[in-house]
């Protein structure tokens, strides 16, 4: 009954939306329509900071990113995916009946585009953990994080620990989307289930996403334009982590905001131990100490995060992993010490797949989340990831130099090019595919880290091994750490 009720309202609104494809900007002093209330464009005049982030956004572009759009085209050719993916990535275009398979998303307003102000604003109930379970009120309330809003004529305003970063229970919001299982049961993206499995997630000690992803204002500003507002700290809605725009030149603004978070994100140290090429062995020890979850997260089966390492003696190189030639996909490097993070999906057959629709298993080696800030609980040390250089034989000299650096791709040139060969990216005239291609660069992850014998900054014996260490970031390579998980059923990095 109530459900009926529900599709009809949203019909109808639907209908109001798309027979004014430019909504008109409100009449100061005027009630918002439910037709301009969907439209983000009718809120800028009194909330413009939030709405300029928004429009840079991923949440803005997510139904207009081309990887999506040629994901989500491949899916329902091979797989009739139906609503699966635009429910996240356009929800208001498919809560009011415009699209069921994302496919008309060009046809349709951009009020319906991407993840809008209404469509986290109107939330006032989250129903599950995964797959966008979010309940919207229709009373037409913006609820947020303001405890006493001063009243507007353009819409009702209500208080919401669901809208209240302060506020643990802010976290299942945004978890609801960021958190993906598909039809066959397999948990894909895991963003919200592993903060909740870390430290971030504990009373008193914890972070929501929005206190990592929403940065308050330094200084006083009007959050809503009204006679008699008072300036508050305002929230940024630029949701910065790793993608950039690949359609157009990525703003300057969001791209510091990525580099920074990426930057800040792992801590690292480099030991080399032994005493002469037999029984030399380097070791590289990650730390993933600044997000709330796995480093990285989310569409991890999408992202291409791996170690370049190199040894010199007497200024030669005498051994390296992880040089990835510029253009071409980490994935097809012939390396076997190469420490690639990322997920794999396998399909029915047990093969590589990388399609959601196909998948059936994840194989999983994320650098995990904090567990717990105390230095004394053994917990502290599962997140100081190690890994061992060379993985088999022996060097062909002792290193008197070793540099290691991080790279981050936010989207493998093996997925890519797998989208072109089967015909969904194309160019368009919003961007050719070499364009798209060439934005995809890696992003280096914070600084090069050296190791020297007069860089170190810690002596320890290791297994039997004199062993010295070098840290930019404070990191103790003596500390207990746990070995990096290797994929066992995906290359490269695979041991016979
Ligand atoms: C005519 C001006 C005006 C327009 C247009 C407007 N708002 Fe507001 N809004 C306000 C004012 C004023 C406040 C209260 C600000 C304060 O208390 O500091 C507010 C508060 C809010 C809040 C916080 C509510 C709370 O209790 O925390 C949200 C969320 C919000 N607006 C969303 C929107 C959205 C989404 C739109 C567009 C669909 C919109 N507003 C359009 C004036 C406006
Ligand atoms: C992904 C969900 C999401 C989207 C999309 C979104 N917001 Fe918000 N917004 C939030 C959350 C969460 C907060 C609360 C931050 C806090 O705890 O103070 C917030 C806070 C606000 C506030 C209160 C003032 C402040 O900055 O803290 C206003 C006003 C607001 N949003 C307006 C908008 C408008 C306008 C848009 C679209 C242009 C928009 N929001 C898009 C989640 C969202
Ligand atoms: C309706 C589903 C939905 C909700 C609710 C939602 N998001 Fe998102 N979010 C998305 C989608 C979809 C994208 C990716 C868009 C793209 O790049 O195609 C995204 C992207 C992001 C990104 C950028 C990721 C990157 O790799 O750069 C961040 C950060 C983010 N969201 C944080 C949040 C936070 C914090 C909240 C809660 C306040 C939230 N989201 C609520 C769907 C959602
Ligand atoms: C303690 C701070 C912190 C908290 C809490 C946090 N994040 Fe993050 N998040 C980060 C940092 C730093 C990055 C960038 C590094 C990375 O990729 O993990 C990031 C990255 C991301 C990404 C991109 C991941 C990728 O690699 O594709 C998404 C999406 C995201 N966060 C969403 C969320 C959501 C949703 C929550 C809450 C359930 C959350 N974050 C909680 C700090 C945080
Ligand atoms: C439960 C909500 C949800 C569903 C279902 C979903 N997505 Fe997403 N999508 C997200 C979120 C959240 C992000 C941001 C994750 C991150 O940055 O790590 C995202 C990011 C993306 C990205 C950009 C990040 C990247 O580089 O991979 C693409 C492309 C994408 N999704 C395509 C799809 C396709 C195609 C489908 C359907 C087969 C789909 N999504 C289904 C929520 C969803």
């Amino acid at each position: 009954m109530l459900e009926a009720f529900t599709s009809r309202f949203w019909l109808a609104l639907a209908l109001g939306v798309l027979s004014c494809e430019q909504s008109d900007a409100p009449a100061s002093g005027m009630q918002l329509s439910q037709e301009q209330l969907l439209d983000p464009r009718s809120c800028q005049s009194c909330h413009p900071s939030q709405y300029e982030e928004w429009a840079l956004s991923n949440h803005a572009r997510a139904s207009s990113d081309p990887l999506f759009l040629a994901m989500n085209q491949r899916g329902q050719r091979e797989a009739g995916i139906g609503d699966f993916c635009v429910n996240c990535h356009a929800p208001m275009a498919v809560r009011t009946g415009a699209t069921s398979d994302g496919l008309n998303l060009d046809s349709l307003p951009a009020s319906l585009q991407g993840v809008t102000c209404y469509y986290c604003h109107a939330v006032d109930a989250v129903e599950g953990t995964h797959n966008n379970p979010l309940r919207l009120a229709t009373d037409g309330v913006m609820r947020g994080p303001l405890q006493d809003p001063l009243a507007t004529p353009a819409h009702a305003s209500g208080y919401s620990l669901l809208h209240d970063r302060d506020r643990l229970e802010s976290a299942s919001l945004c978890g609801a989307c960021h958190d993906i299982v598909n039809e066959h049961g397999t948990h894909l993206e895991r963003t919200f289930a592993e903060w909740q499995g870390s430290v971030f997630a504990q009373p008193l000690v914890g972070n929501s996403c929005g206190q990592c992803h929403m940065d308050q204002s330094q200084e006083l500003k009007i959050a809503g334009a009204g006679p008699g507002a008072v300036p508050r700290r305002i929230h940024s809605h630029l949701f910065p982590a790793v993608d950039l725009p690949l359609e157009r030149e990525p703003e300057p603004v969001l791209r510091e905001a990525v580099q920074s978070f990426l930057d800040t994100s792992l801590q690292s140290a480099l030991c080399v131990g032994g005493t002469a090429a037999a029984d030399a062995r380097i070791q590289l020890v990650l730390d993933n100490v600044a997000a709330g979850h796995s480093w990285p997260s989310g569409a991890a089966q999408d992202r291409r995060a791996w170690v370049e390492l190199r040894a010199y003696a007497g200024g030669e190189v005498i051994y390296e992993s992880g040089v990835v030639p510029a253009g071409s996909s980490v994935t097809e490097l012939a390396d076997p010490d190469l420490w690639l993070i990322r997920d794999c999906l396998f399909d029915e057959q047990g093969e590589e797949t990388h399609m959601f629709w196909a998948a059936r298993e994840v194989e999983s080696n994320l650098l995990p989340a904090q567990l717990t800030f105390d230095t004394s609980d053994p917990r502290y040390y599962q997140s100081h990831v190690v890994q061992r250089y060379p993985r088999t034989g022996q060097l062909r000299a002792f290193p008197d130099r070793v540099t290691a650096r991080v790279w981050l791709q936010p989207f493998g040139l093996d997925v890519f090019d797998d989208l072109v060969a089967s015909g969904d990216l194309a160019d368009t005239e919003r961007y050719t595919v070499t364009e798209l291609r060439e934005r995809l660069q890696p992003y280096a992850v914070g600084e090069e880290l050296e190791w020297t014998q007069a860089a170190a900054t810690e002596r320890l014996v290791e297994e039997g091994l004199p062993t010295s260490c070098a840290s930019a970031t404070n990191l103790s390579g003596s500390a207990d750490k746990v070995p990096a998980v290797q994929h066992a059923r995906c290359g490269p990095g695979v041991l016979p």
